[in-house]
């Protein structure tokens, strides 16, 4: 399979640039400066190299730098506004601040001749984040490309196939950055258009089956789209020698115990062990309303119930995770594998050893996981499920958690959701809080005194920010009379209209 690689020096887009390779069906990766060397790249035959974004000078002390033999490997380099600063300054180039200060956003590109810029239009926008900006060129170097503020927004030494654009190429902001990403990947590294996800899921197949031949693997089913997809993956590849277990703590939403159990289980026919958990979930949260510890409490149970159940499952040789490459990937320092069960599921206890882990998505992004799992015939609801905190449902159900409160928030989320579906609105999630404030209402000519919930709709790319999402009057107008109609002890319903920040996206 050919690659290439997005060399990582601390950029806040070095994700986005390895995706937008990817979307052109050839493989990217990601490795972090401080993890490779001119050895290792030779050895990995990669087919081109993106040097990514980063810091903002070359000269401060605690910059990030490279070999500067890595020009003269005979592979091809790209570097993207920090990186192309530095391949600059390797080659023997000098930086300094821009004449005009910097320069932040849309721009208008002048574009020359260069293979980087075949069917780029001579003016198109691109869009810039700098400080600094190439001030001499390196001997073998052109200026390829320029903006009113930066003289040098692109530069080339065609012969050592060594290019630089100040710009960024990956942001959909630059007009034409997805056909200079092309150009440099076909027209310059002359890849070919092989990464596909079939091939991906026959060679993960196949790599397994010859790993793991003997052993036996556990992997800790969430229901989430990666703990399933990981699941189909390695079901796949070794059938019954995989032992999924579902730890079914009471607070998943409405049939979703039943609906893991009966897709991957019976439908995949994956070897699915549910524990039913919930009175016990239960018991330990009763009487206590503070969220932190309402999270502590339900992830040290879920340690407690593998611990009951480890000596049941015998002795298991490897444990299967469903980290997936934005677990992996920490900018610019890269040693982060991030533990993703313990995060999601609360973490195993110590009692069990395994010989090793598989992480058989942790290559993938997210999207591409979900076109695994559509491969893999996992059905679209559950690929395309939205966001579920570890936690459940026990972190929306605001203080004091019992069955009753579960049950009446199951079936008001439900609604809410069939409403929002059925409108055919797609925020990127919405959910339902039960609140524990109360209020009185009228019914007939009766008094009532019921609870109040809480409706919440994000729009986000990443959730880490989030701004509410403005659905339309109807769905909350549907949603509320049904809710306040069906659920006997909601007699109020409010729609949630805070961002993120301040607010987080859960309440709790
Ligand atoms: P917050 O509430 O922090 O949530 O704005 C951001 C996103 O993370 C989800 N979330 C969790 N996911 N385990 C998870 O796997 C958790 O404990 C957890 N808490 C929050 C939340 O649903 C939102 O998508």
């Amino acid at each position: 399979m050919e690659k290439i690689l997005v060399l990582d020096f601390g950029g806040q887009y070095n994700q986005l640039i390895a995706r937008r390779v990817r979307a052109e069906n050839v493989f990217a990766e990601i490795v972090p400066y401080g993890k490779t060397d001119c050895e290792k790249i030779l050895a990995a035959g990669y087919k081109g190299i993106i040097f990514t974004g980063g810091p903002n000078s070359v000269y401060d002390t605690a910059s990030p730098h490279f070999d500067p033999a890595v020009l003269g490997l005979g592979i091809p380099v790209l570097g993207i506004c920090y990186g192309h600063q530095l391949a600059a300054y390797m080659a023997g180039g000098v930086i300094a601040p821009a004449e005009n200060g910097s320069e932040y956003g849309k721009a208008e590109l002048t574009a020359g001749e260069s293979v980087l810029f075949r069917d780029v239009p001579q003016k198109s926008v691109c869009w810039m984040s700098h400080t600094d900006c190439v001030k001499e060129l390196p001997d073998g170097f052109s200026v390829i490309a320029r903006t009113d503020n930066c003289p040098c927004a692109a530069m080339a030494d065609e012969k050592r196939r060594v290019y630089g654009v100040q710009f960024h190429p990956e942001v959909t902001h630059t007009e034409y950055g997805r056909q200079i990403l092309r150009n440099f990947v076909f027209g310059v590294c002359g890849c070919k258009p092989d990464w596909k996800m079939d091939d991906f899921i026959e060679t993960s197949v196949e790599k397994y089956r010859k790993e793991l031949a003997g052993k036996r693997v556990l992997l800790a089913l969430s229901g989430g789209v990666d703990s399933s997809v990981a699941a189909a993956l390695l079901h796949r590849a070794i059938g019954s020698s995989l032992t999924c277990v579902f730890v079914d703590h009471g607070l998943m939403r409405k049939d979703e115990g039943d609906i893991i159990e009966n897709v991957i289980g019976k439908k995949l026919g994956v070897n699915v062990i549910r524990i039913n958990a919930e009175e016990r979930f239960l018991a330990r949260l009763k009487g206590v309303s503070d969220p932190e510890r309402k999270r502590h409490i339900i992830g040290e149970e879920f340690i407690r119930v593998f611990e009951d159940e480890s000596e049941a499952l015998g002795k298991m040789d490897y444990l299967a995770q469903g980290t997936i490459y934005p677990d992996v990937i920490e900018s610019g320092k890269g040693d982060s594998a991030v533990i993703k069960s313990h995060h999601n599921v609360g973490g195993l206890p110590d009692v069990m050893k395994f010989e090793g882990i598989v992480e058989p998505l942790r290559e993938l992004f997210k999207d591409e996981v979900r076109e695994v799992g559509e491969k893999l015939g996992l059905p679209r609801e559950l690929v395309w499920r939205q966001p579920f905190p570890g936690p459940g449902l026990g972190v929306r159900v605001i203080g004091e958690v019992t069955k009753e409160k579960l049950d009446m928030l199951r079936e008001a989320d439900a609604i809410f959701r069939e409403e929002t579906d059925k409108a055919g609105a797609a925020p990127n999630q919405y959910f339902a809080v039960l609140t524990d404030t109360r209020s009185v209402g009228v019914m007939g000519d009766a008094r009532t005194y019921g609870y109040t919930l809480a409706l919440r709709a994000v729009t986000t790319d990443d959730f880490m920010t989030a701004t509410w999402t403005r659905l339309p009057y109807e769905i909350l107008e549907a949603a509320s009379g049904r809710i306040t109609n069906e659920i006997k002890g909601i007699t109020r319903v409010v729609y949630d209209i805070t961002s993120k920040p301040p607010a987080t996206v859960e309440w709790e």
